[in-house]
């Protein structure tokens, strides 16, 4: 390895570089400002995607209507932005959170280059010379802080191996928080230089402070840098978003082990989060003696599969879309309107919201409830069949529900009773 040089400290005193605070400590030729704004870019325009699918996550639970919905009540002023989600287009979530995710895990590299990228200006001494500059500082904290803590929360909540003490949804989404304060910060000020640099350079006579003073020989150009990093976002691409396709794509989503094994032929042969069995529904549970409670203004009914099946059937290609990324392709959904159950608990006009419970035992999303709007979309089904079969037990038999563009934990399994009207 070659020897290190001295170099000159900012007091302009010649020092052999020790520590990393010293610019000479950093060597390796492909740090530079054009390198970090080329990444910097890609950042821009895919941490801006994470951010926005994010929070329309947290949306899509619409946890501003019953506390159930909602894994983080303290969220206070955070809240601002929710609005009723939508209906249409009943893929929504499937794009919005596959692409949450998937982006997530394909901007690993690129965040990790740029960090290596800059990391000289992290160690730099003094921290601050000027009020202007301890700010810039302090909102590289949050960004920094922020992002790493945002990847890893998340890349651990898709892999199952969530270790925080606390729950993932709050600290994902007060994390979200303080990383867009630093984002905005940082963006608001570095974008104006990186796209000059990218346009016309670095100007004559002003020096590139992200290259190294003493550069160490090249093995490896600037070009081929970049490269090696997109050819791992690609690996990852290739290797996690085919969890939300059928066939051979999923069979090679090898990342992302909820949404990646093939779950073979038949009806209701498709992914599922959770099974039967994981929340201890047995088959005494949804047997004969199992009844669908339904209740409204007009009373309370009761009713077995069989009168269930005896009402007007309607049919609705749908899909399951994962909170954690995955989704299927459209299944076809048959059962009951859920407007016709509100429509026999005393609302026959305009529907309201309705409040599901399961005969789930544990975990959470026992409870859930759906809008006015989502009641009322006529491919909202309290399912009895899937692609032309009973539910299987880990579908959500005897019945389940299944609305066009909500997230998978709020399409209830085994449901055992629908209060409309009060939520
Ligand atoms: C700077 C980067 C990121 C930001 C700003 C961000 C933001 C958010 C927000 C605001 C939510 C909604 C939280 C809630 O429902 O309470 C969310 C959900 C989620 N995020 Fe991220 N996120 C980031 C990175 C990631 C990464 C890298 C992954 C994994 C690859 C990830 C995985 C998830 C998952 C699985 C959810 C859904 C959780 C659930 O509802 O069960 N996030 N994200």
């Amino acid at each position: 390895m070659p020897e290190r040089r001295p170099t000159r400290s900012l007091s302009g005193a010649l020092r052999t570089p020790r520590t990393p605070a010293d610019p000479g400590f950093w060597r390796s030729p492909v740090r530079g400002a054009r390198f970090t704004a080329v990444l910097g870019v890609v950042l821009l325009v895919g941490l801006t995607l994470l951010s926005v699918t994010g929070l329309l996550s947290y949306a899509a639970y619409n946890p501003d209507l019953n506390r159930v919905n909602d894994k983080t009540p303290g969220k206070g002023l955070l809240g601002f932005y929710l609005f009723p989600w939508p209906t249409g287009p009943h893929w929504l979530y499937r794009l919005t959170q596959g692409l949450h995710v998937t982006v997530g895990i394909v901007l690993v590299p690129v965040l990790l280059a740029k960090l290596w990228s800059v990391i000289p200006r992290l160690f730099a001494l003094p921290p601050a010379r000027s009020v202007g500059r301890a700010l810039e500082r302090l909102s590289l904290l949050l960004l920094v802080g922020g992002a790493l803590f945002q990847f890893i929360t998340g890349l651990l909540n898709i892999q199952l191996d969530y270790i925080f003490p606390g729950s993932f949804y709050t600290l994902h989404f007060y994390g979200a928080w303080v990383f867009l304060a630093g984002f905005v910060t940082h963006t608001a000020l570095k974008a104006p230089q990186a796209v000059r640099v990218l346009r016309n350079g670095i100007p004559r006579g002003e020096a590139d402070t992200l290259a190294a003073p003493d550069p160490m020989p090249a093995t490896l150009s600037r070009r081929g840098a970049l490269a090696m990093v997109g050819a791992g976002s690609l690996l990852l691409l290739v290797t996690s978003a085919g969890r939300s396709f059928d066939g051979p794509p999923r069979r090679i989503a090898l990342l992302t082990p909820r949404g990646g094994t093939d779950p073979g032929p038949g009806p209701n042969a498709f992914q599922v989060n959770k099974t039967a069995a994981a929340v201890r529904i047995t088959p005494a549970d949804t047997g004969e003696n199992w009844r669908l409670t339904v209740r409204g203004p007009s009373g309370e009914f009761r009713f077995s599969r069989a009168e269930l099946l005896a009402m007007e059937q309607h049919t609705a290609a749908l899909p399951i879309a994962c909170v954690e990324g995955w989704s299927t392709s459209d299944q076809q959904w048959r059962g009951v309107r859920l407007a016709d159950l509100a429509a026999l608990a005393g609302y026959p006009d305009r529907p309201p919201g309705v409040f599901v419970e399961s005969l789930q035992r544990s975990g959470s999303f026992r409870k859930a409830a759906l809008r006015d709007n989502q009641v009322r979309d006529g491919r909202s089904l309290l399912a009895l069949e899937v692609n032309g079969a009973p539910l299987s037990p880990d579908h959500g038999y005897p019945a389940r529900i299944i609305v066009p563009a909500a997230p998978g934990v709020l399409n209830t399994k085994w449901v055992e009773t629908l209060t409309f009207g009060e939520l």
